[in-house]
């Protein structure tokens, strides 16, 4: 359960959990029109399982298809859905789900909080990362041609439901990349968890499914008390933001094109590793332990291209600055985090330079 007054919602993972969507949104009390927003891809794989739980429980389905990942997340696609939703007669009082990735959580999820200023919306989130992080908090967006996420809302869901089972068609890099954010919630929120994970490893790469809806559901409630403390990302929620100051730097500088999200935040996790180290606020065992699960999970530690200064320049355009100083999250231990934003240039730039060298 997310607790936000009006505006609490469930949080269900279970292997299986699809077949009891037309029964949960029941009792919800919502209208009986429903349109589901889905790419492809996961309709084709997992889509039956969800229109038959909602028609068997007495809802229309409206099919909403979207282009596959970040190429969803447009107002074109956005204005479409609008159109589709408006001929399926849906109100202020009909649903809309988005089943899939964190692209198509974003998407729907921004349609509905705009289409008839905010109608319920559902997550059903089908990749990791989205099962752990983009469908929990209410961050909807879609991207501007020069920025990512630039355009969006706050619109809560009225319920999210993770079914691990449907990960098991999840291409192996996506699937590597959702066990970043997992890493990452380890590390700045969790030292019981961290460990479990660490402990694990071998059933997580494998899939098991026990394992995973535990993981899951961890990360679930770790990522919910932080989005309950802080809604509207006020300050206690920068902590998630762990590894992705140099993530998304690395990301904006290679157009986005040479790593998937999950791998960039590894590399990022690193690097805050290795400063937190060089400054004193954390010990080498502690960085140790952050890089070795990485590496264990088949994530990034080193990397080969482009150049730290241009890391470097990227980051100091990070969105998040206040001021011209960009907030660093560090990990003093594993289980804590503290935010610095007088992290010298050439410090980064010197621990990227070693990352590149091949010290993870
Ligand atoms: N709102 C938030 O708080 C938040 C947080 C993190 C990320 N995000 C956003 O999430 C997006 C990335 O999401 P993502 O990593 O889930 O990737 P994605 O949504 O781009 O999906 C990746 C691919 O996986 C496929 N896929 C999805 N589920 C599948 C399954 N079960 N089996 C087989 N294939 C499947 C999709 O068809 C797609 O091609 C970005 O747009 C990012 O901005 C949002
Ligand atoms: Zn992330």
């Amino acid at each position: 359960m997310v607790n936000l007054g009006p505006r609490s919602y469930p949080i269900l993972v279970g292997a299986g959990a699809l077949r009891s969507v037309g029964a949960r949104l029941a009792a919800l009390g919502v209208g009986r029109r429903t349109a589901v927003v889905s790419d492809p891809s996961v309709m084709a794989l997992h889509g039956p399982t969800v229109v038959e739980s909602l028609r068997a429980s007495g809802f229309s389905v409206t099919e909403i298809r979207v282009p596959e990942g970040e190429t969803a997340k447009t107002l074109a696609v956005a204005e479409r859905c609008w159109d589709e939703c408006l001929a399926a007669g849906l109100d202020r009082t009909s649903t809309l789900l988005a089943f899939g990735g964190g692209a198509v959580g974003d998407l729907a999820g921004f349609v509905a909080a705009t289409y008839m200023r905010g109608i319920p919306f559902v997550q059903l989130p089908t990749t990791l990362l989205a099962q752990v992080d983009a469908s929990i908090g209410g961050k909807v967006a879609i991207d501007h041609p020069r920025a990512k996420n630039l355009v969006g809302a706050f619109h809560q869901p009225r319920l999210v439901l993770a079914d691990p089972a449907v990960l098991t068609t999840l291409p192996d890099p996506e699937f590597r990349s959702g066990l970043a954010e997992v890493v990452k919630h380890g590390i700045v929120l969790d030292a019981a968890y961290f460990a479990d994970v660490e402990a694990h490893a071998p059933e997580i790469l494998a899939r098991d499914l026990p394992t995973l809806e535990r993981i899951i559901a961890g990360s679930c409630r770790l990522k919910g008390r932080i989005v309950e403390a802080d809604e509207r990302e006020g300050g206690l929620r920068a902590a998630l933001n762990y590894g992705h100051t140099v993530g998304h730097a690395l990301e904006a500088a290679t157009s986005f094109s040479k790593w998937l999200h999950g791998e960039a935040v590894s590399l990022g996790i690193v690097a805050a590793a290795r400063i937190a180290e060089r400054l004193g606020v954390a010990d080498a065992q502690t960085r140790e332990r952050q890089v070795r699960l990485l590496r264990q999970l088949g994530l990034p530690v080193t990397f080969a291209a482009p150049p730290p200064d241009a890391i470097v320049q990227a980051i100091a355009r990070d969105k998040k600055a206040r001021d011209g100083k960009v907030p660093f999250v560090l990990a003093p231990r594993i289980g804590e985090s503290r935010l610095v934003f007088d992290i010298p240039a050439d410090v980064v730039g010197s621990v990227l330079a070693e990352m590149q060298k091949g010290a993870g």
